[in-house]
């Protein structure tokens, strides 16, 4: 299967997902990655817990979903890569300016995301290797700051990062990647509700549990929310392309609404798992929620070093990590690696190594100094990712023609019924939220603290 998919690869014919399943796991694999696990609790935790997971969830289902689905008709419809669907369904039109925009964001998210799972690399061998035995949190969070100290090590981790998924790219084993991570994907998920029970059993857990689910909206700030909703696009993979890109290899028989739902509850359950396996376990430790990106790193070993088992968990949990951030991974790197071979005529091989090739100089800044890091990290998930998505939902709202988004909704042969609540969300609420959450950010309204 390999060898037939790489022969088409090489021929530069369109590969397609094989079924519903594949969809799904490919779309679910993009979403899910260091976004759940890494990237919500820390930005949870900054923002004050339970009234921050409410404004998310409220994004992630009014905004998230129709702007999924919406990802998913443009690529299906115009069967091609972020630039070039929109040059082919709005020929002569600037609207392609949202993939160049996308593929800016790829690169840039590209870059950081490197960074981390090349952490998570380093913890799955400092897991194998035992060191967290026995370790305190004030050891643990040494071991992490030298780990992202900038240090050559964690260049060459995160380069080696880099260089499995372009190989993954280029050789186009995604098929074989799809239908391991249907087995692994599961085990993850176990592992996080077994760290969930661990966590909510510590002393002091309850404290945890409060700060995750009573909400204060006393915390709720103007950058709160605008954190929210860079958190939702992030965590769901939109506003770049990834969806489109995907969506054009999804079949016409498959339903893009049960698509973008599926895709979109696990994504979410997966993350407030993780919150729940985190916050509890933060409060007991008495670890700073704010802690920053280091909270889940340091976090982590100090529940598996609590745990029967620990090892045998650590080092499955690192290691699941690390494919899930792959799957990820190679999401981003396809938006670009598409738009090169097809747009670009490049060959396949030549445009993933071109695209990674790029990606490692910026990827090696962020390693070394954080506050680059930082930029990319908020600039990518707080304005790039909503920007494109408003884009995205105007463009299918308004200038695709209803009946063509219709058509393309209903190409599996049944009637959407949600179709004049999603023609209302991508028309009006979308974008108003996302432009309101933007004025509101610049400090353009007055709307302050609730
Ligand atoms: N959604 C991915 C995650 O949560 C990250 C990602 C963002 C992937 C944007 C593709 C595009 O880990």
């Amino acid at each position: 299967m390999v060898f037939t998919l790489k022969k088409q690869i090489m021929e530069n014919n369109r590969d397609g997902f094989s079924g519903k399943f594949g969809v799904i796991a490919a779309a679910a694999g993009s979403a899910i990655g260091l976004g759940n696990i890494w990237r919500f609790p820390y930005i949870l935790g900054e923002n004050g817990g339970a009234a921050f997971l409410l404004v998310y969830l409220l994004f992630i289902f009014v905004m998230g979903v129709p702007v999924m689905l919406s990802e998913f008709v443009i690529g299906r419809k115009a069967q091609s890569n972020i630039i070039g669907a929109f040059k082919k369904t709005a020929p002569g039109k600037p609207w392609y300016i949202i993939g160049i925009m996308g593929i800016g964001a790829a690169f840039m998210i590209l870059s950081f995301y490197s960074v981390v799972a090349g952490w998570t690399l380093e913890y799955a061998f400092l897991a194998l290797k035992n060191n967290f035995a026995g370790k305190d949190i004030v050891e643990i969070k040494t071991i992490y700051d030298n780990l992202t100290a900038g240090s050559w090590n964690s260049v060459i981790i995160m380069i080696l990062f880099l260089a499995i998924t372009a190989l993954i790219v280029s050789f186009g084993i995604q098929k074989g990647i799809e239908r391991y991570s249907k087995i692994l994907m599961p085990m993850l998920f176990i592992i996080i509700v077994l760290l969930c029970i661990r966590s909510i059993t510590l002393a002091g857990a309850s404290d945890g549990l409060n700060f995750l689910f009573k909400p204060d909206f006393g915390k709720l700030t103007t950058n709160a929310i605008l954190q929210a909703l860079g958190q939702a696009f992030f965590s769901l993979s939109l506003g770049m392309g990834v969806m489109a890109t995907y969506g054009s290899y999804i079949k016409k028989s498959e339903s893009l609404g049960k698509t973008a739902i599926s895709v979109s509850l696990t994504d979410t359950c997966i993350a407030v798992l993780a919150g729940v396996a985190i916050f509890p376990a933060v409060f007991a430790f008495g670890i700073e929620q704010g802690e920053g990106p280091g909270l889940v790193f340091v976090t982590l070993p100090a529940i598996f070093n609590q745990m029967f088992g620990g090892y045998f968990f650590a080092v499955s949990f690192f290691i699941l990590l690390i494919i899930a951030a792959l799957t990820s991974a190679i999401s981003l790197l396809e938006v670009v690696v598409a738009y090169f071979s097809e747009e670009l005529k490049l060959n396949r091989i030549a445009a993933t190594w071109i695209a990674t090739g790029a990606t490692i100089m910026p990827a090696i800044i962020c390693a070394k100094y954080g506050a680059v890091f930082n930029f990319f990290d908020k600039t990518s998930s707080n304005v790039l990712l909503p920007l494109g998505g408003l884009l995205i939902v105007i463009f299918a709202g308004w200038f695709m023609g209803l009946n063509k988004v219709r058509k393309e909704l209903e190409a599996d042969g049944r009637p959407a019924r949600y179709f004049k609540v999603f023609i209302f969300i991508i028309r009006f609420l979308a974008p108003i939220a996302i432009a309101l959450v933007f004025l509101n950010s610049l400090g353009l309204m007055n709307a302050g603290n609730f």
